[in-house]
């Protein structure tokens, strides 16, 4: 039987992909249970998912600084990031912890920095780096669609 393929958020696919062919990225034999696996193509560094929903592919680049999420921690449907403890929910596309720096979402609002529960806030930003990361914006995560052909997992990517 097939393995199940995470539903796509509404309109999280990456943009222009249903123009591109679906092309082998991965064996089905290859795939741990619950795993994380960073595969690279060309100069696209990509993410496949194992999630109790069912397998996704991502970037392997996190939404708000680009690191590599293969590094990280996956519990369930969720993937954490190894920089900033940001965690994002690979079934909704949405963000359930932001990082710890701050900054913009996806709709432009500002969160602050991270501090402590019970701790004193930290203050607002205001040297040139502090500045950088409170406008930077954590992105929408983005899926390359799947499909399952004869056990071997293809996606669409870019030509
Ligand atoms: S780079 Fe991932 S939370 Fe900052």
């Amino acid at each position: 039987m097939a393995p199940a393929l995470l539903p796509i958020p509404a309109g999280l696919e990456v943009p222009g992909s249903e123009h591109w062919p679906f092309v082998p990225v991965a064996s089905i034999a290859e795939v741990e249970p619950g795993s994380m696996r960073r595969l690279t193509r060309g100069d696209l560094d990509l993410l496949l998912v194992d999630t109790p929903l069912g397998l996704c592919l991502v970037d392997d680049r996190c939404p708000h600084m680009a690191a590599p999420l293969s590094l990280g921690s996956l519990d369930g449907c969720v993937v954490g990031c190894p920089l900033h403890r940001g965690r994002f929910d690979l079934a909704s596309g949405e963000v359930v912890q932001f990082p710890t720096t701050g900054g913009l979402d996806a709709d432009g609002g500002y969160h602050a920095p991270w501090a402590p529960p019970g701790g004193p806030g930290r203050a607002e930003p205001s040297d040139l780096k502090a500045r950088a990361r409170s406008l930077t914006r954590v992105r929408r995560i983005r899926y390359y669609p799947l499909r399952v052909s004869d056990g071997v997992i293809e996606a669409r990517l870019p030509g």
